[in-house]
Parts: structure tokens; sequence; C-alpha cells
């Protein structure tokens, strides 16, 4: 290795790791993750107990303050955030203001940072108390602004959800309940969508969770830490990969369906074309959330009565990569979005709001580790570079070049 490359001109030696592939940025007591295994905890619970025994606010807690809720504590949680579930009758006015075909994370990204011209304190947070006060008012409004997001697509009217319901049953009661006020709960929704949120709630220093802490480390404020998370978690390499994954599937189901093809040109280094959904960059097993979301989906789409053959093309192309060399040696294994979008089709949700569902499952994690970051009085993040530009060089006026 030649040492020059990582020495700065000005100072002494440098780290270069793009990715961060190898390095830490942080000490953190929220999630345990151990990619050669396939293991995942939030706060020492296994993510197999949690997504069958627990319910999305009980884990909400339990990621934010850091042990499970009691009774008590779990009441106030639900009561305080309740209180909270309404917005500026203006913020309606900013959404009426996007096109229809605004893509819902664009818009969902807008709203959370516009929340803070309409809540300025939330932005000073000196004591546990303020931090408090800001958590439970994104945790209120944020399912309102995921529901008038997908309502304004549909062209919808914006309205309240129905206090009287837990958190998730008012999330999809908030969507899908008529202009005639019209709503049928179906359990199953409720409890596949419960399962879906804690499986997305946290995965420690991923793309837009270390966005969040970084954005948060300058001590802007949560809803515009949480606003630059959203746009991270966009990209089709971190969470769009849900959408991306059931346009590939739709693609290749209107190709006839030949997954062989694709596994081909999936390998191809010519071609750009990566198997949405595969790989990760710490699992290099299977990712215990994809074991969960498989059997759901099976579940899902069978007690709803659906037979999607979208399901049967996704299990395919698993079957196919598991035993081929080149995703076998490279440790590719299906991730939490190869078997989530089938069901959030399932559920009716439209396949560009999928990942806008994903950033309200992890909203509890980019809170709790803002939360850990301000407490633990983390310094400001700002990555070091190695300068490889022009050396000096003396200005040539505009007619001299
Ligand atoms: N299809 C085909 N080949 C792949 C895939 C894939 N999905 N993923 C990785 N590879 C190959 C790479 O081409 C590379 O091959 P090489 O060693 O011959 O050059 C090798 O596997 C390693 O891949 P990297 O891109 O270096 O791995 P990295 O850790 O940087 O990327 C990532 C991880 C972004 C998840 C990648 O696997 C990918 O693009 N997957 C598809 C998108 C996706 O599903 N993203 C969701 C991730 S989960 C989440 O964020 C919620």
């Amino acid at each position: 290795i030649d040492i020059s490359n990582f020495r700065s001109e000005s100072e002494g030696v440098i780290t270069i790791d793009p990715g961060f592939k190898n390095t830490g940025s942080c000490e953190s007591s929220i999630t345990f993750l151990d990619g050669e295994k396939g293991i995942l905890r939030y706060r020492g619970y296994s993510i197999e107990e949690l997504a069958e025994k627990a319910d999305f606010l009980e884990v909400a807690y339990l990621l934010i303050f850091g042990e499970l809720p009691t009774k008590e504590q779990n009441d106030k949680f639900h009561n305080d955030i309740k209180a909270q579930a309404v917005v500026d009758e203006d913020v309606k006015k900013i959404v009426d203001a996007f096109p229809k075909t605004a893509h819902p994370m664009g818009v969902i990204s807008s709203l959370t940072s516009a929340l803070t011209a309409f809540n300025p304190t939330s932005v000073n947070v000196n004591s546990e108390a303020d931090m408090y006060r800001a958590i439970v008012k994104i945790m209120g409004k944020f399912p309102v602004l995921v529901a008038w997001t997908y309502r304004k697509k549909l062209g919808l009217p914006l309205d309240y959800g129905d206090d009287s319901l837990g958190y998730v049953e008012n999330i999809l009661k908030m969507m899908f309940r008529q202009p005639n006020g019209n709503y049928i709960q179906n359990r199953i929704l409720v409890d596949a969508l419960d399962k879906l949120l804690i499986l997305h709630a946290d995965h420690e220093q991923n793309c837009s969770t270390s966005t969040v802490r970084i954005v948060g480390s300058s001590h802007a404020g949560l809803f515009a830490s949480l606003s630059a998370g959203i746009s991270a978690l966009w990209g089709p390499l971190h969470g769009g990969a849900n959408q991306a994954v059931l346009e590939m599937l739709e693609a290749i189901k209107e190709d006839g369906g030949d997954t062989k093809k694709y596994m081909t040109k999936a390998k191809d280094k010519e071609d750009p074309f990566r198997l949405m959904g595969f790989g990760h960059r710490v699992y290099k097993n299977f990712d215990p959330r994809a074991k969960i979301i498989k059997k759901a989906a099976d579940e899902v789409l069978g007690n709803l009565g659906i037979e999607d053959p979208i399901l049967d093309i996704a299990k395919g192309l698993e079957k196919e990569a598991l035993e081929d060399p080149y995703f076998v040696d490279r440790k590719l294994y299906p991730n939490v979005d190869f078997y989530s979008g089938i069901i959030y089709r399932g559920m009716g949700i439209p396949t560009d709001m999928f990942t806008v569902m994903f950033a309200l499952g992890r909203l509890p994690g980019w809170i709790a580790q803002w939360r850990e970051m301000r407490l633990n009085k983390e310094p400001i993040g700002r990555p070091r570079q190695v300068y490889t530009g022009a050396k000096l060089r003396s200005f040539v006026p505009l007619e001299n070049r």
C-alpha cells in the first residue's frame, strides 16, 4: 500500500473508507446485528419474538426509551401521541400545492421538514422533557402526513383519525376511509402492518439513520433531521428497494416470467441491472426480517384470498439465487424488501407509497438514534477527506482564458 494515498497535504494520516464499510461512527445500545449469523435484536430482544408478541407502539417505546413499557407507560405514551395527531390546517395548503404525480417520498420529506415551521419550539431540545415533547409530536403527526400523502394521490379529502383506535389501526383508517366516512376494519391487515412496521423499526447505522444522526449532530431539530433521513431512505439502494423490487417483479411477469433471463442479466457486469431486494451491506446470511416477511406474505395473501403470480416469481428467483454460485459466493440473500412490497400490494397500497410505509416503520428507530446521539452529547459529524485536486495556481482573468 502506498501510504501517501492516505496522507492529506496539510495534516497527518487520514483513514479513507468509502461507504464507511469498516468505520464505526458511534457507540450505540439500541440495535444488535450479527450479519454473519443473521441475528437482529432491539435492546436485547430478538426480532422474531418482538414480531410475534409485541405491538408496534410497544416496540417504538422500547427502541426510544430502552425498556418495554409498563401498562401505564404504554397508555401515557399512546395518549400523549394521540393528543398530537393533528397538524396545522395550513399544512393542507402545502399538500394541495403538490402535483398529484409527485413522488410520495418527496412529499412526505417536504411535509416533515415543513412541520418545523409550524412547531418552531420543537427545535430547542435542552432537556429530556423537551425531547419527549418533540418525540410524541412527530409520532402523532407523521401518520397524519402519511395518510394525507396517500389521500392526495387518490384525490380523497384530507381528514383526521379516530383516537378510539390503536396506533396502527388508526393509520389504516386514516388512509383507507371512504369520503363518506365508510371504513371496515380488517384484522388481517392491521396485524400484517403492525408486523411490517416492527420489522422495519430500526437497523442500526444504515444510510438513513446515519443521515439522521449526522444532521441532528449539528443540533438541527428532530423534524429536519428526520426529513433528511427520509430523503436518504428514498434511494433504490436503500428503502426505495421495496418499490424497485415490485417494479422488477412486474417487469419479469410482463416479459413472460422468464426468471433465468433476469438472473443472467443480474450477473452480467456490463449490465446495470441488479436483482433488487438481494444483497445487504451487513447481512452475509439470510436477513432474519426477510424470513419472517416471506412467511407473513404467504399468510396474508392466503387469508385475504389473493393469488398473486408475483409471489411465485419472487419465490422462483429466490430459489434460483440460493443455488447459483454467483449469489452464493457473494453471500447475496433476499433482504427485508424482497417480500414486503408483495404484502403492501395485497393490502391495496400503491407501489410508490411502499417506501413511505417503510419510513413510518423506521420513524421510532430514527428517533431513538437521534435521542441517543443527543444524550451522549456526540460532537458534530464531520468526516475528513484526502484532497486530490490541483496544487496552488494563479487566477487567469476571463478575457485571457
Ligand atoms: N444483484 C446482483 N449483484 C449484486 C447485487 C444484486 N442485488 N448486490 C450485490 N451484488 C454484487 C456486486 O455486483 C458485487 O459484485 P463483485 O464483487 O463481482 O463486484 C458484490 O455483489 C458486492 O456488492 P456491493 O455492491 O459491493 O455491496 P454493497 O455492500 O456496497 O451493497 C447493496 C449492498 C446496496 C444492498 C447491494 O447488495 C444492492 O444494490 N442490492 C440491491 C438493492 C437493494 O435490495 N437494496 C436494499 C438493501 S436493504 C435496505 O436498505 C433496507
